[in-house]
This record gives C-alpha cells, structure tokens and sequence, in this order.
C-alpha cells in the first residue's frame, strides 16, 4: 500500500508526524509494510515554519518540494494543483491523506479527487460556520471530496452528518495533533526557552496573532495590541510572531512591541516580540503559561489538553470542544473584553479539566487501523 501525505503549512506537521511515527512503528514491529511519500507544497517555506518543525518532529526530509510559496489563495491553490498533478500520477498512490483547512489541504484534495485518487482528511467535519475565513471554504470543500473523514471532536461528526455525508466514511478517531503532543512530551519538556529567557512557570502569558481578520486589518491590529500593553501591565507577554504579522507591525511602526531575540531575558512586565518559535519551545512555552491569547485554531486544542487558560481572540471557533469541555473562552477582539477577560482568568485558580474524548494520544493509531482494514490488508486488527 502505497500512501501520499500532503504538508502546506505550519499547524499541518504536528497532524501528519504521529501518522508517520505509526507507520514506522508498523513497519519496524513487521506488522505491515506501508510505503508512504511525503510532499511539501511549499505554502510555508521560511526554515522558522519549516525546517525547525521537521527537525523537532523528527519528519523525514519531503520526497517532493512543490516551492509554490506565496501568493493570493487562487495562485496557491492553482500551482500546487498543476505541480502535484504530474506527481499524483507517477506515484499512483492507493491514497492521499491530508490534515486541516489550509490552500494545501483543498488543493492537494482536489487534485487527487480529478484523478480518481481516494482521499482521506484527517480533521474533517471541524465548523466555524463563517465563510469570509478562508480556512472554512478549504474545509467544506476537502469534506465534500474526501472518502474518509476522520473526525477529532463529535462536533465534526454532527456537521457532516447534518451535511449529509455518508456515515460509513465518517470516522471519529481522536485529535491527531494531541499525539503529537503526548508523544514528544519528553522533548518539548527539556526544553530550556525558560532557563534562557529567565520565566518562571505560570508567570506569564503567551499571543500569537496571525488571522487575515485580525492582522491585516491595522485598526484591529493596534487595538489588540493596546489591550496586550494593558494587560501586560499585570503579567508579561511572549509573543512570537508569525510573518505575515511582523509585516503588518513594521508597517505601523511606532506601536510595535520590540522584537528580541529567542535568547533575550525578561526583566518586567511588557510585551515581547519574539521570531517564530520551534515546536518544543513552543510547546514548553504554552505548557508553561499563566494565560494564553490566541486567534489560533490548534493552540486552542493543545491549551485545553494542557489545562492552560485560553483567550480566543475570533467571534467564533470551528473547535466547540475547547470550549464545552476545555479551558477557552471566545471573546472577539474588542479590547475591553480581552482586558477584562484576561483579568478574570489572572485571578482565578487553574483549570483541572479532563482531556475530551479520544484525545489520548492514540489517533494515529485508530486512522491507520481503518486505512488498513478499508484498503485491505487483512491482517489489520484493533
Ligand atoms: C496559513 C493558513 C492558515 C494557518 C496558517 C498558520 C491558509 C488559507 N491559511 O496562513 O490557515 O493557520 O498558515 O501559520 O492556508 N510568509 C512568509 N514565510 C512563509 C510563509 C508565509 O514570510 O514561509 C508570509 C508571506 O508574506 C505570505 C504571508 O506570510 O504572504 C501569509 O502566508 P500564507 O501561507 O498565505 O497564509 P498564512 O497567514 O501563513
């Protein structure tokens, strides 16, 4: 059984590295023998969204790199379909898997689909019922195409079957990025981001801003960043900031937070701008955080698993669970809200919550007992 992985972007590695760890778990305990390809659309390209993650994730090198890098959603999305067109078809893979909602995702899942290619999406069913995001288009469309939905939360398994998907391809498996979590847990705890920058845990709070939405739009963006200054005042605040962000904040420059380096000390309160961080410094940063601010889909997961206070920074969230069994809050983006909020959650006790159903590392492990049972390799059992 041949299989095709498909990675664009950031929060696409930690989704596909737990099912590439299983399937060389299989291979190395000789239970099955899966060859599998990995292609690099190329949507993120700079090592610090790239390369680091492949290295902390221990993710082999990528058998194909598309190098579509940026450009509007239409180019993206057109140019990673013409460049894996040729290679779907040399390949003939038995499947292509992608994971989340990003111009990579759908246009990996439309490629294979005109190909007659079965696709499975890992992630499936998630809904923010907010189609000016783009990330919601991505989704509707890759579920509609996709042969195998495997779903993290019961919500995606409503909404597909509100949507008329049939059942027998809607598979709840779990949260693969909590794997990812789990598995590496060792690592992101030896980290030493808090040695080096002189934190201490629970003494600070961490944001990350990357949502056309909020960044793009510099009135949003120097609002957030003036509630940030204020609640600051109490706690100080990491912020590693994602590319598209600091493009936006150097344009506005006068309201911009410093930007220092990874080895820079806190001293007081403030907010301080970091480069993108790795995946275990950043995870030992979130594990270890008071409070948590956000306009992420995946860190309001991960926060919820580490029982870590989230502020959600977004009108609403395609993740219901972070909220109904988890530790988020979704708050929009108006600044008193985020003042007030971040207040409350500063003087409350933490969060003793139990993970939601299925996130228990062991996602990986059910995808590929059914991508074995369905592509047939009898000897697959649970
Ligand atoms: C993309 C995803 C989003 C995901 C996010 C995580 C879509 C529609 N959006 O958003 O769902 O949450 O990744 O980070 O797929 N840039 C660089 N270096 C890079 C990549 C991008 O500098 O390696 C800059 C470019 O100037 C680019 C901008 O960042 O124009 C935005 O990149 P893009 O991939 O278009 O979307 P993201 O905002 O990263």
């Amino acid at each position: 059984m041949k299989i095709i992985f498909i990675s664009g972007a950031r929060p696409n590695y930690m989704k596909i590295a737990p099912m590439i760890w299983e399937i060389q778990r299989l291979k190395k305990q000789g239970v099955a023998d899966i060859q599998f390809v990995l292609i690099h659309t190329g949507q993120h390209y700079d090592p610090q969204l790239f390369d680091v993650f492949f290295r902390d994730l221990d993710l082999p090198a990528p058998d194909y790199s598309l190098d579509v890098g940026s450009g509007s959603h239409t180019y993206q999305t057109a140019q990673i379909m013409e460049r894996l067109e040729p290679i779907l078809q040399k390949e003939t893979p038995e499947l292509v898997v992608v994971v989340g909602d990003v111009n990579s995702t759908v246009a990996a899942a439309l490629t294979a689909s005109k190909l007659g290619i079965p696709v499975a999406h890992v992630e499936a069913g998630l809904r923010s019922f907010d189609r000016t995001m783009p990330e919601e288009i991505n989704r509707l469309v890759t579920d509609t195409l996709s042969d195998y939905l495997f779903v993290s939360e019961e919500s995606g398994k409503e909404n597909l079957l509100r949507e008329g998907v049939d059942p027998g391809k809607i598979f709840f498996v779990g949260n693969v990025m909590i794997d990812s979590l789990q598995q590496s847990r060792y690592l992101w705890e030896s980290s030493r981001i808090h040695d080096e920058m002189d934190l201490r845990q629970r003494e600070y709070g961490v944001v990350t801003l990357h949502r056309p939405s909020n960044v793009d739009n510099p009135a949003r963006l120097r609002a957030i960043m003036g509630a940030l200054a204020e609640v600051s005042k109490n706690i100080p605040i990491i912020f590693p900031i994602h590319p598209r962000t600091r493009k936006q904040l150097e344009q506005m420059n006068g309201s911009t937070p410093s930007l220092r380096l990874r080895s820079g000390r806190i001293e007081a309160n403030g907010v301080y701008g970091l480069e993108p961080l790795g995946y275990h410094d950043f995870m030992a940063l979130v594990a270890g955080a008071r409070i948590v601010l956000t306009d992420s889909g995946g860190i309001q997961e991960e926060t919820t698993f580490l029982n870590v206070p989230c502020l959600t920074l977004r009108p609403n969230t395609e993740r219901p669970v972070t909220v109904t069994h988890g530790t988020n809050r979704i708050i929009g983006t108006s600044p008193a809200a985020i003042v007030e909020e971040a207040a409350r959650i500063l003087k409350s006790p933490r969060p003793e919550l139990p993970a939601p159903p299925l996130w228990d590392g062991r996602a990986a492990e059910r995808i590929l007992i059914v991508l074995r049972e369905k592509l047939e390799c009898p000897s697959a059992s649970v």
